[in-house]
């Protein structure tokens, strides 16, 4: 193995709490931070990362396998979150680089923006107060529904998925779910009644995805899914674009068999689907799940702290 004790020089290209900066110069790295770098060509960014060992990202810069060949200095790729889809992994581990991320940080807040949009669903709040605000009182247009004693579906059962599990039990919703690594005992431990997939998806009048974006999630959500479930079911993303089928859901809101989604993430980030978030039973934020103060604060310190400790030799988390 490599010996990182000359590790020292750090680059930052995505918009991470400047206690990550604070906490690794006082730790004696030099750190540059330019966020424009995610939003330029590969080959600025290349020229960029050719200088460091370290690389610090949020989920905009997109790290191929053309920067990390690019990059031969670099030694670390650290990640202030939990989704590491817009990292070349395998390229990293090809390559003898270490990717970082920081499990947990944002978990609180990506199951509180879940809520939130299912609650907004229920209840149509972004419709009724753009309507209120343009001067309009049309009360019978929103009419909601109440979320106690409907059926929330949540596909992975992790640590957000559990989270998000606990707190709408809390409106009296039955929670049902799926994951492949967790069994139906131990889902009963945070009151989640497991289903297969085939059999969860007639069930569910919500369904929120809480799983990576991978080989094996990518259009966990398609066509066919939606057929077999209940029509009028409402979905719900904050995990990645891409695990629900975009053109899929536009065609289920379309013919009724859903009757509303909340979107936080998309396949093209800022969305290419305009036809998609521009529908009026679509409730959509640009991927704000971690964005809180808290959680960008927590996966700032994490990161520091993970880098921190790995040159000096301690054991880590997130690797
Ligand atoms: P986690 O690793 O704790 O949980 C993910 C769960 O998904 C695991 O239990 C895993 O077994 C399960 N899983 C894997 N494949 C599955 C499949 N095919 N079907 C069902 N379950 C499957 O991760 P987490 O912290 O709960 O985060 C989940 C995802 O949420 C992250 O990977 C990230 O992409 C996303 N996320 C988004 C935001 C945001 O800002 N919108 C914030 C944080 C995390
Ligand atoms: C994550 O995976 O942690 C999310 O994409 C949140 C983020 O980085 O803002």
């Amino acid at each position: 193995m490599d010996s990182y004790d000359d590790m020292n020089r750090a680059l930052i290209t995505d918009d991470v709490d400047s206690q990550c900066v604070d906490m690794l110069i006082a730790n004696g790295f030099l750190v540059e931070k330019d966020i424009t770098l995610a939003k330029q060509s590969q080959e600025q960014l290349i020229k960029k990362v050719q200088e460091v060992d370290i690389l610090i990202v949020r989920s905009a810069t997109k790290v191929t396998s053309a920067v990390i060949e690019g990059s031969p200095r670099l030694k670390l790729i650290g990640r202030a979150g939990t989704g590491t889809d817009n990292i070349d992994t395998e390229a990293a581990t090809r390559h003898g680089i270490l990717v970082m991320n920081t499990p947990g940080g944002n978990t609180l807040s990506a199951a509180e923006h879940t809520c939130t949009l299912i609650c907004s669903l229920a209840r149509a709040i972004p419709s009724a107060c753009a309507s209120l605000k343009s001067g309009a009182w049309h009360r019978s247009e929103f009419m909601g529904e109440e979320l106690n004693g409907k059926t929330l579906a949540i596909v992975g059962l992790g640590k957000i998925g559990r989270e998000v599990a606990k707190r709408m039990q809390s409106f009296n919703m039955k929670t049902i779910g799926y994951d492949p690594f967790i069994t139906a005992e131990q889902c009963l431990t945070f009151g989640v009644e497991f289903f297969e997939l085939k059999d969860l998806w007639p069930l569910a009048d919500y369904i929120t995805v809480h799983v990576p974006y991978m080989e094996g999630t990518h259009y966990l959500i398609n066509d066919e899914v939606l057929s077999l479930c209940k029509r009028g079911v409402k979905l719900i993303n904050v995990a990645r674009g891409g695990i629900i089928d975009e053109n899929a859901l536009l065609d289920a809101l379309n013919s009724g068999q859903s009757s509303g989604a909340a979107l936080d993430v998309f396949e093209q980030e800022p969305p290419a689907n305009l036809k998609l978030i521009q529908h009026p039973l679509v409730i959509c934020t640009p991927h704000l799940g971690a964005s809180t103060r808290e959680a960008q604060k927590r996966v700032a310190i994490d990161l520091a702290q993970q880098i921190i400790d790995f040159k000096q030799g301690h054991s880590l988390i997130g690797v």
